[in-house]
């Protein structure tokens, strides 16, 4: 079984790497001798230190593209620097999003575009290119990191849920079409993870959702990327086409 898990040789690549559940992936994947490129929208310098790390820490190579997901031109940009370092891409974390609240008469237009545009436009741009590469050695796991709001919905969260009901959605797809190139789509829905992306949610509305939650505790990102080390390796060779809720049971 630890051969399974052996990750040594291959190359991935995590969007939204330098903090929060996207760090913790980055990590887990290192851990397990992954080589690595790291995505970040902005700071250089927290790229460079989250780099350095993994490279000491791990014994791995690993890169970094500053980019916007959602800007399809750099998105195909990182990949041809794979391609030419490394001529092979064994896994895609499509990690990167964003969360806006507002109830539904307070929805803008400009909200609406720019979630859609980074939560479900990169998501596509990345599995896009991703697959391209994949295809080349007719192997490959796409990891698209969804949301338990994507299955259920929540107040407020009209926008959100629909880009991660889309992220759902269009993996059942890849993975029906890509199943042939023995290139494998799965999705994570996590439940309420204590990251940065939920420090400004109010205390009424922690409160009840942390009611929710079966296994009474917060998830941590470290939670999401056991789950991604199993769809990751070979473990999970045979599934494809799965969403993988990882909630402390919050659905049950
Ligand atoms: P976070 O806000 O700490 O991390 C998100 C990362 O994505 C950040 O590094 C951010 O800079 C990056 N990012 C945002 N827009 C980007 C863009 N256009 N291009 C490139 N990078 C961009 O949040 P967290 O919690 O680590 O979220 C990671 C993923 O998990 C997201 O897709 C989120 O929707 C999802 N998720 C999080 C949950 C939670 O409770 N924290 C629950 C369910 C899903």
């Amino acid at each position: 079984m630890e051969s399974i898990f052996n990750l040594q040789g291959k190359v991935g690549i995590v969007t939204g790497a330098t903090r929060g559940i996207g760090w913790s992936i980055a990590q887990a994947l290192a851990s397990k001798g992954m080589n690595l490129i790291l995505n970040s929208i902005s700071n250089q310098e927290l790229l460079n230190e989250r780099i350095n790390e993994l490279k000491e820490n791990f014994k791995i190579e690993a890169d970094g593209f500053l980019f916007d997901v959602s800007e399809p031109n750099s998105v195909k940009e990182c990949y041809n620097q794979i391609f030419k370092k490394y001529k092979r891409l064994d896994v895609l974390v499509n990690n990167a999003g964003i969360m806006k609240d507002a109830l539904i008469p307070m929805i803008s237009s400009e909200m609406i575009d720019r979630i859609l545009d980074v939560n479900v436009k990169g998501v596509i741009y990345n599995l896009q290119y991703a697959s391209r590469l994949m295809g080349r050695n007719k192997s490959g796991s796409i990891i698209n990191v969804a949301s338990i709001i994507g299955r259920v919905g929540n107040e407020g969260q009209v926008v959100y849920s629909a880009s991660k009901s889309a992220v759902i959605g269009l993996t059942y797809s890849a993975a029906k079409e890509l199943a042939s190139q023995n290139i494998r789509v799965n999705a994570i829905a996590p439940g309420f993870i204590e990251t940065d992306m939920i420090k400004d949610v109010p205390p009424d509305k922690f409160n009840k959702i942390s009611e929710n939650i079966k296994m009474k505790r917060l998830g941590t990102p470290d939670d999401i990327a056991k789950s991604v080390l199993y769809l990751a390796s070979d473990l999970s060779n045979y599934v494809t086409g799965q969403v993988l809720g990882v909630d402390g049971g919050m659905l049950v």
